[in-house]
């Protein structure tokens, strides 16, 4: 093989790493500059698994409601059963490459599990937690 496909090769193969890297970079530089941080992967692991209860079912929810607690799996909507695929990077090349979806799914999800908005010191937690495995 000549060295220059072999380079155009290795960057395609790195493009979507480092388009990870971005997002999750940018937004991490965002909510530092809101005075957050440091983060932490074992902080957002913990939340990960933190439980609440819902007010008006009295139910309790978390992030593994429908993620599951191991982020290499399959998740499962708990409301409509729909498939959701794992969270971990390193099996899931389309995850946190938008900074748009994120932001989006950060509002909803924290909103509905935590009955809150998460905090930047939150999901910058979170973001560390998804980006270690
Ligand atoms: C009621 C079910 C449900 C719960 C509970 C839930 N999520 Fe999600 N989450 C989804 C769905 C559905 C999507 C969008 C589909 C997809 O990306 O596979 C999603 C996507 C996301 C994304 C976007 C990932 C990307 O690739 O950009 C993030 C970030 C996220 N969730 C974080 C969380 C966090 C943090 C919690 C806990 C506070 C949580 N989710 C709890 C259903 C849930």
């Amino acid at each position: 093989m000549n060295r220059k496909l072999i380079l155009v090769t290795a960057l395609i193969l790195a493009m979507p790493l480092s388009l990870q890297a971005g997002a999750i970079s940018d937004l991490q530089a965002n909510y530092q500059a809101k005075g957050a941080g440091p983060f932490s992967a074992v902080a957002g692991e913990k939340l990960w698994s933190k439980s609440f209860t819902d007010a008006k079912s009295g139910k309790m929810r978390n992030c593994t409601t429908c993620h599951t607690a191991d982020l290499t799996k399959l998740g499962k909507h708990v409301r409509t059963g729909k498939v959701i695929e794992p969270m971990a990077v390193s099996v899931n090349a389309k995850r946190f490459t938008e900074v748009k979806k994120i932001k989006k799914w950060f509002v909803r999800n924290c909103k509905w599990t935590f009955g809150r908005e998460c905090t930047a010191q939150e999901k910058g937690d979170f973001l560390a937690f998804f980006s270690s495995l």
